[in-house]
C-alpha cells in the first residue's frame, strides 16, 4: 500500500500552488496534487538528471507513441494509430491549436475550467457559454439550451471530460449526443479529456470512439499531468484520426519544437509503461475517500451544497445558500484556506476545492473552514 499521507513541505519549490499562498494559508486551490510523484517517475527523473546533457529530446520516437496506443487499448478497449497522435508542449497550448482549425467562434457550457474560458474569451471571437441544467446537486449538459444559442458563426464545440469543475465523467450516450449536436450543426468536437485517469466512479469513453462521425470531426486531447501529478513537467498530445484536420493541427503547432524536454520524456515513459499502475489505481482510492470525506462535511454545512464527484479530485461548493458576497475571498480571510473562486468557471457563488492532497490537510482545510463558518452564522 502507497502511502498518500506524506507529503513534503513545498514551500520554496516553485509552486505556483504554494508561493501564492500567504503564510499560513493552506491552498487548496490550482489543480496540481500534494502528493508526491510514484516512486518510478522519481526513480527515472534522477537517473535522466545525472547524465548532464540536456539536449533537444526526440519527441516524435515512435517508443513512445505506442505505449499511448497500448495503454488506450488497454484502458478504453479501442485502437490507436499511432500516426494519429500529435505531441503538444501541454494540453491548453493544444486546446488553444484546436479552435483555431475551423476559424469561427465557439461553445460551450458553463460552469468550465478557467483557462479553456481563458482562451476562448481571448481569441477575440462572440464566445457562446450556456449553462449546464442541474438535476439535484448534478449537472448535465443541455442541448436544447445549447440549440437555442446556436449562430452560423459557431464552429467549435468544447467538451471537457471529466469536466473541470463539477466532476462529471460523461456516459457514452451523453457523449454521443454531443457528437451528433456537432454533425447536426457541422462544428468540430474538440474534447479535453486532462482527467481521463481520474475516473473515480464509472468508465472514461474518449470522444473519438464514440461514432464514425466522431472519429472523422473530433480533437481529442489527453496528459500524463493530472494523474501524474506532474503537470510541472508540462507535455499533451491531440488524438486526430482525420488527416486533413490533422494537418491544420500539425501547421498551427509549427515553432513549439523547443517547448519539448527529456525530463518529461523520462517520466512519461514510466507513467504508460505499466510500472506506475499499482500506484495510480491505490491513488484514486485515496482520492475516493477524500471525495467523501468533503461529501461528509458538505452533508453538515447548511448553505452549502456539491455534486457528487465521479472524476477529478475537485469539489465544486455551491456556497448561494451562505448569503456570501465573495465565498472565496471569505474562506481566504476567515478560515486561511484558499479555494478558487468560482467566478473564474462562470459560477460566482461556488467555490473550488482541491482535495488532491493528505487526508490530514483536507481535515485541517475543512475544520478551519467550519469555524469560520460557525463564527459567522452566529454573527461574531
Ligand atoms: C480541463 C483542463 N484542461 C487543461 C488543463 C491544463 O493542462 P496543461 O497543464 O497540460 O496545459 C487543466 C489543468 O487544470 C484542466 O483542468
Amino acid at each position: 500500500m502507497y502511502d498518500f499521507e506524506k507529503c513534503p513541505d513545498r514551500r520554496h519549490t516553485d509552486s505556483i500552488k504554494w508561493e501564492d499562498a500567504p503564510e499560513g494559508v493552506i491552498p487548496m486551490w490550482v489543480a496540481d496534487m500534494d502528493i508526491p510523484v510514484a516512486e518510478p517517475v522519481q526513480e527515472a527523473l534522477r537517473e535522466r538528471a545525472a547524465h548532464p546533457l540536456y539536449g533537444y529530446p526526440d519527441f516524435q520516437q515512435k517508443e513512445l507513441k505506442n505505449l499511448v496506443v497500448a495503454h488506450y487499448r488497454k484502458l478504453y478497449d479501442t485502437e490507436v494509430d499511432p500516426q494519429w497522435i500529435v505531441w503538444v508542449p501541454s494540453v491548453m497550448p493544444g486546446v488553444t491549436l484546436s479552435v483555431k482549425i475551423r476559424q469561427g467562434s465557439f461553445a460551450y457550457f458553463v460552469p468550465m475550467y478557467n483557462h479553456i474560458r481563458e482562451v476562448t474569451l481571448e481569441a477575440k471571437q462572440p464566445v457562446t457559454e450556456v449553462s449546464m441544467k442541474k438535476a439535484g446537486t448534478q449537472f448535465f449538459m443541455d442541448f436544447a439550451a445549447m440549440e437555442a444559442a446556436m449562430t452560423p458563426k459557431i464552429k467549435t464545440f468544447i467538451l471537457c471530460n471529466p469536466h473541470n469543475p463539477v466532476g462529471r465523467c460523461y456516459t457514452k450516450e451523453e457523449i454521443l449526443e454531443a457528437a451528433e449536436f456537432c454533425e447536426k450543426h457541422d462544428l468540430l468536437l474538440v474534447s479535453d479529456e486532462i482527467h481521463c485517469e481520474l475516473v473515480l466512479e464509472g468508465q472514461h469513453v474518449p470522444a473519438f470512439t464514440v461514432s464514425e462521425w466522431a472519429k472523422m470531426h473530433s480533437v481529442t486531447m489527453g496528459s500524463q499531468g493530472k494523474i501524474g501529478n506532474i503537470p510541472g513537467l508540462p507535455l499533451g498530445f491531440a488524438i486526430i484520426p482525420n488527416p486533413e484536420l490533422r494537418a491544420v493541427f500539425e501547421k498551427e503547432l509549427l515553432g513549439t519544437m523547443s517547448s519539448y524536454n527529456v525530463m518529461t520524456l523520462a517520466a512519461y515513459e514510466k507513467l504508460y509503461d505499466g510500472s506506475c499502475d499499482t500506484w495510480k489505481e491505490e491513488l484514486r482510492d485515496h482520492l475516493r475517500k477524500n471525495r467523501d470525506i468533503v461529501e461528509d462535511w458538505v452533508s453538515r454545512m447548511e448553505g452549502i451544497t456539491m455534486p457528487h464527484n465521479q472524476a477529478t479530485y475537485l469539489a465544486f461548493l455551491d456556497c448561494s445558500g451562505l448569503g456570501l458576497e465573495n465565498p472565496a475571498e471569505f474562506f481566504l480571510k476567515e478560515a486561511k484556506v484558499m479555494v478558487s473562486p468560482g467566478e473564474i468557471f462562470a459560477d460566482p457563488q461556488s467555490v473550488r476545492l482541491n482535495y488532491g492532497c493528505p487526508e490530514s490537510q483536507l481535515k485541517e482545510a475543512l475544520s478551519r473552514m467550519e469555524e469560520a463558518l460557525k463564527k459567522y452564522k452566529s454573527g461574531c
